[in-house]
């Protein structure tokens, strides 16, 4: 039996009372305490997502000139594929994750919010012949979407809060659905302190990571290839373990897992913890792992600051001073080495360079 506690989205959706208050004390438990939980029930389409990988990683073994091609860095990489050693974690003091990615936006965008965030709102764009992998890619990103907006409700009722209040502010939203191929390690990189992602908080709302797939050096699936590697998340710190315990990832046969990000522990005063996850490569040579995680985000417009219920002096001090998802989001781009510094000279009065256009 895990630890963690596993949701069932049945429960959420039954009018029986008793099955509510299981998932609410689920949600409780596992968002508060670990961050995370695995969902049972979640109407992700198994076979769907095998078949997306089979073509991930086919589309990722074509040559690096080919995959330059769907390369954005025009929108800081917020679309298409982003090559390894793009993006580092905050706290990894300048290693970057050994894998490569592709994004893709699955939900209809705010145009206004395009116009003031050109990068993060880009349009998508897809790899020439490869259509019927863009359908599985939005299908997949749409139903976890929707997976994720009924843990948001679930989750404000089991606060005590009006269901609405996560779930209101994510319409039109910069939300993203991101492949994921872990790259192999050599042997020479086997036992070292290369990881296939540091550790680190997710900037959103909420993450949905519908289960990865492990391939062997000959590029067929297979199981964990050890005991020890994959996802590793970080719990709540306490007296007995004031760094918090490291607790491994593994779900329950069938279950996907959500995952509670930045966005969700501020606006819930810390009630909800962000999660601090490491994911672990294996220990032997010639191994990858595919995965796909879909990340919900406030809408950028929407105020970054503790709801009423949870705002004590203490709260105040640890999550203020309130920012906008937005510009919060821009700051954690140029944070991970995606967006320029300049990108920040967006906040603030722009106009001096006007000032000093008419006084000359
Ligand atoms: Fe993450």
């Amino acid at each position: 039996m895990s630890e963690i506690p596993t949701v069932d989205l049945e429960d959420i959706a039954s009018t029986d009372p008793e099955r509510n208050a299981l998932a609410a004390e689920a949600l409780r438990v596992g968002f508060g305490d670990y961050g995370l939980v695995y969902i049972r029930h979640h109407g992700v389409d198994t076979a769907q997502l095998e078949r997306f990988y089979r073509t991930l990683t086919e589309l990722f073994s074509r040559p690096e000139a080919e995959k330059r091609e769907w390369a954005r860095p025009d929108v800081w990489y917020q679309r298409g594929w982003t090559p390894p050693n793009t993006e580092q974690a905050v706290v990894a003091g300048g290693q970057p994750d050994f894998k490569e990615c592709y994004f893709a936006a699955p939900m209809p965008l705010d145009p206004r919010c395009h116009l003031m965030f050109p990068e993060i709102y880009a349009e998508n764009s897809w790899p020439a012949g490869a259509d019927a992998w863009r359908d599985d890619y939005l299908a997949l990103g749409q139903r976890v979407h929707a997976v994720g907006m009924q843990l948001l409700r679930a989750c404000a009722l089991a606060l005590d809060l009006p269901a609405e209040s996560f779930a209101a502010g994510t319409e039109g939203a910069p939300h993203v659905t991101r492949a994921l191929r872990y790259l192999p390690l050599d042997a020479s990189q086997v036992g070292t302190d290369i990881l296939w992602g540091e550790e680190h908080t997710d900037f959103n709302l909420l993450t949905l990571l519908p289960g990865g797939q492990f391939f062997d050096p000959s590029g067929e699936t297979c199981d964990r290839p050890d005991a020890e590697s994959g996802l590793y998340l970080r719990t709540r710190p306490t007296e007995e373990h004031p760094r918090g315990r490291m607790v491994h990832g593994k779900p329950p046969a069938g279950c996907i897992v959500a995952q509670v990000g930045q966005q969700l522990e501020i606006l819930t005063g810390g009630t909800y913890l962000a999660t601090p996850h490491v994911i672990r490569a294996p220990k032997s040579p010639g191994y990858t792992r595919t995965a796909l995680a879909h990340f919900i985000h406030l809408h950028s417009e929407q105020r970054l600051f503790p709801l009423e219920p949870f705002l004590t002096d203490d709260v105040i001090r640890a999550y203020g001073p309130p920012v906008l998802a937005g510009t919060y989001g821009l700051k954690t781009l140029v944070d991970i080495g995606l967006a320029p510094k300049v990108a920040l000279e967006k906040l603030g009065y722009r106009h001096y360079d006007r000032l000093a256009a008419a006084r000359a």
